[in-house]
């Protein structure tokens, strides 16, 4: 048995689902500020990793993105476990509280989900945006007019959408059988959408600070 790196008694944390252009980053600015989480997404270490000078994984983690595939776990468990560990020496919670930390895009495969779980930190709860991919796709296309995100494109989109069925949702499907999943409608306003992530993350006792 292996012990995960960080408690319970210590984190907090919380996982944000949904398919590309859902909303994940919109509302975790949102819930950064009324909440007190640390948001780390996945995708964003990813780039940053894919970038940065002498990576031994900038090559592949490029082409995954691109075709829209899961990046090998390994890599994306290292960098949010770093990234946890980082903030908790640098911006340590008020005293008495437990770090909160928002895990955007991630797990994206149930692999991801065992792997973090059993060596980095058991989650307390999964947010789910349910958004039609119409409405995503409108999104992404046209976030992809001034993102420089090599992934907003009709292709990628298209091969996006097919590993987040295929591959992500079982994830989701999981976390609601362990009735872990709050799951809100994404279609609708940024305003609209948060409204009810504040009922549905309150209702499982997670209280603005
Ligand atoms: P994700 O992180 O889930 O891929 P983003 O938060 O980046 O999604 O949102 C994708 C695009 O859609 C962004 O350009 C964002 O401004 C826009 N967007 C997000 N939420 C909404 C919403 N509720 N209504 C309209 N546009 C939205
Ligand atoms: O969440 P975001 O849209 O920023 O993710 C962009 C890409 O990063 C995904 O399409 C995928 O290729 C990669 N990714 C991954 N594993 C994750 C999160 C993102 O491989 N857990
Ligand atoms: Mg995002």
């Amino acid at each position: 048995m292996t012990t995960p790196r960080f408690s319970t008694e210590d984190v907090t944390v919380v996982f944000f689902l949904g398919g590309p252009g859902s909303g994940k980053g919109t509302q975790s600015a949102n819930l950064v500020e009324s909440y007190g989480f640390v948001h780390l997404s996945a995708g964003d270490l990813l780039r940053a990793e894919q970038e940065r000078a002498g990576s031994q994984y900038g090559d592949m983690i490029r082409e995954y993105i691109r075709e829209g595939k899961i990046v090998p776990m390994e890599v994306t468990v290292a960098l949010l476990s770093n990234a946890m560990a980082d903030s908790l020496a640098s911006a340590p919670p008020p005293a008495g509280t437990k770090a909160r930390f928002l895990i955007d895009g991630f797990p994206r495969k149930l692999d991801q989900a065992v792997f973090f779980e059993a060596t980095v930190c058991p989650s307390e709860l999964v947010l789910f945006l349910d958004c039609p991919e119409d409405v995503m796709e409108s999104r992404l296309l046209k976030r992809g007019e001034t993102s420089g995100r090599a992934d907003d494109n009709a292709e990628s989109i298209r091969k996006r959408f097919k590993t987040f069925v295929e591959t992500s949702m079982p994830v989701v499907e999981d976390f609601r059988a362990k009735d872990k999943v709050v799951e809100v409608k994404a279609d609708t306003s940024v305003k609209e959408v948060y409204a009810k992530i504040k009922a549905g993350i309150e209702k499982r006792g997670i209280e603005a600070r």
